[in-house]
């Protein structure tokens, strides 16, 4: 979960490594770091704990002229927040960045001597000192030596003092891209880092290494062949990955969804069915299935939640929702009848990963529902329903989270009509009612300023609850999420017909009750469970789509969502508690796009 950059080239490198990792930041922002190789086989490091500007103002003491660097961006896994423990580390000719888990690293410290060697706690420096030790004066060489002793997750950038101009660079399950143009050779976590250096990219491959220079980029395998990689294009522009106007990056995306929605769900719909031709997704994968999990992590998962309950309300078909980082660690219950459906944003998050790649060792076919191009998650899956939400920068989800549940619900569609379960004209009536979410999160978009008041009133609370019943109830598990992972206010969802079974003993005078009642079936018994919270002193914020309720024995705020038909009304319902999070954040001046201790991509265990 951290950002690397490297550059080498014909332009001074200091300023192309900050600028890119201003744009990693959101990846991990503990300390931030840079290195920089100079024309006299000298290494000059500057790090330090805290945000990219502090590196920016720390790097503004002088001129820097080397034009071959490395930068880094942590997220803390081995040691504190530190000065020390920031990256890039040195130890002698070799200086180091890198983004994962050295799984070995203490036994390597033991094997080859290396504990004098070493100032830092990290896992980075081992590798640092080990590649220092077997340095022959042949870079490739002693990188591969290193590769076939280390273990563990690892994107490593490598430079060595006597090797001016070169940048090295290998990676094992985390991420690493790269470019190269005129201006030289760029490599980074991810494409927001080297948007504006190219339009042409490639995936790094796993256990191959690079050599970069002003000239281009050369890769080759562990045997020495070398291999031409396959170029990509970067579809965004950099204006997307921007803010646009807004304040944070987190409330453009929010506003982003109508547009998100329709790129994802428009280019699947034929004839008004849903298609998945150009996707390259094979019927016969729903055919065969007989029941479905799926496996996320965070709000992927409640993505996953919200499918569950509209498949099996809708086809009846068994769906199991796995949470990824204990799925990986059981023997699952799946095998060649179940569809897995793998669900993340950034493709990258390694807990998933592991779990796609043990469904498919157990034999299912997986489907994963990704929006990062390219990313590690969608090249291992068996098939891929890309989200065409764009790029989503702030670290707590919500494009992401709308297009995978629109992602659940055409294959949900897909499954109905391919089993005979829907007719054809059921199923353009489902797809015209999905189609119909987008100008009704147009319309619940001018709510916002109704949820800025609430939001006033929930950041003073310690705690908050969440309750509905049904689908309800899977949206209010993404509810507490997004508030307590950005505003630090305590949130729990809970199945509002279970609180009198216990935690209604937490409800006392003022504690905040966001309810949700937009299910017609269940809308009484909802009703009178706020009533049992608003007896005991709670202060009710309601979600529903009645024109008003003015009852204050109900609700002592009321959000109205439009009208539609309750299995939809899951879009707009994501919206409002969104923007409930984004708000209550936002009054209590926190950073919204960089919460405390979280980054946007977990490509750590
Ligand atoms: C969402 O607000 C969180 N930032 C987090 O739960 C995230 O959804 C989770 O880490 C999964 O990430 P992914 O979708 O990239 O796999």
């Amino acid at each position: 979960m951290c950002g690397i950059i490297g550059f080498t080239g014909s332009l001074p490198a200091k300023d192309i490594l900050i600028d890119g990792l201003a744009r990693l930041e959101y990846r991990g922002y503990d300390s931030a770091g840079i290195a920089l190789l100079n024309d006299d086989d000298t290494l000059t490091i500057r790090k330090k704990a805290g945000r990219v500007d502090e590196l920016r103002a720390m790097c503004s003491d002088r001129e820097y002229t080397s034009t071959c660097g490395i930068g880094h961006t942590r997220w803390a896994t081995h040691g504190g927040v530190t000065d020390i423990n920031a990256h890039p580390h040195k130890c002698g000719k070799v200086a180091i960045i890198h983004n994962g888990i050295i799984e070995n690293y203490y036994d390597i410290i033991r094997e080859y001597g290396l504990a004098d060697m070493l100032v830092s706690e990290t896992d980075t420096e081992v590798v640092a000192a080990l590649l220092d030790k077997l340095y022959d004066g042949d870079p490739v060489k002693t990188i591969k030596k290193a590769v076939n002793i280390i273990s563990g997750s690892f994107a490593l950038c490598i430079m060595f003092a006597d090797h001016p101009g070169k940048i090295y660079a290998v990676r094992n399950v985390s991420p690493m891209v790269a470019a190269s143009s005129e201006k030289g050779s760029i490599i980074a976590s991810d494409l927001t880092a080297i948007i504006s250096f190219s339009k042409e990219y490639f995936v790094v491959p796993e256990y191959h290494i690079l050599t970069m220079t002003e000239e281009g980029i050369k890769v080759e395998d562990m045997k020495g062949n070398v291999v031409k990689p396959q170029m990509l294009e970067i579809t965004w522009d950099i204006e997307a990955a921007q803010k646009g106007g807004f304040p944070h990056y987190m409330l453009k995306e929010i506003y982003e969804q109508p547009d998100s929605l329709r790129n994802t769900i428009t280019p699947r719909v034929v004839d008004g069915l849903p298609d998945f031709t150009e996707d390259g997704i094979d019927d016969e994968v729903f055919k065969n299935c007989t029941n479905i999990t799926v496996v996320a992590c965070g709000t992927a998962m409640h993505a996953g939640i919200v499918g569950k309950a509209m498949i099996e309300a809708e086809l009846k078909i068994p769906v199991n929702v796995e949470i990824a980082s204990e799925f990986r660690y059981k023997e699952p219950l799946i095998d060649d009848k179940t569809l897995v459906i793998v669900t993340s944003q950034s493709g990258e998050t390694i807990d998933t990963l592991e779990a796609l790649r043990l469904a498919k060792r157990c034999g299912s076919k997986v489907l994963s529902v990704v929006n990062v191009k390219g990313s590690t998650i969608a090249r291992e899956s068996d098939y891929v329903l890309y989200t065409h939400a764009g790029p989503e920068i702030a670290v707590a989800s919500t494009k992401a989270y709308s297009v995978q549940m629109a992602a659940m619900y055409l294959i949900g569609c897909r499954i109905g009509l391919v089993k005979g379960i829907y007719t054809e004209e059921k199923a353009r009536q489902f797809i015209a009612s999905l189609l119909s979410v987008i100008p009704v999160i147009e319309e619940t978009l001018k709510q916002a300023d109704r949820v800025k008041e609430v939001a006033n009133y929930i950041k003073m609370a310690p705690d908050a609850f969440f309750i509905g019943r049904g689908i309800d109830y899977t949206l209010s598990l993404e509810g507490a999420l997004k508030l307590k992972e950005i505003s630090y206010v305590h949130a729990e969802a809970y199945a509002a017909g279970e609180l009198k079974h216990g935690t209604i003993a937490l409800i006392t005078e003022n504690v905040p009750v966001i309810a949700l009642a937009t299910q017609e079936a269940v809308y009484g018994k909802m009703i009178s469970n706020i009533r049992e919270v608003k007896a005991r002193g709670a202060y009710v914020i309601l979600i529903s789509m009645d024109d008003k309720v003015d009852d204050k024995t109900v609700c002592d705020k009321h959000i109205r969502i439009p009208k539609q038909d309750n299995l939809f009304s899951v879009f707009a319902t994501a919206v409002i508690l969104q923007l409930i999070a984004y708000y209550t954040s936002d009054a209590k001046g926190l950073d919204v796009d960089k919460p405390r201790n979280l980054a946007k991509s977990v490509t750590v265990e």
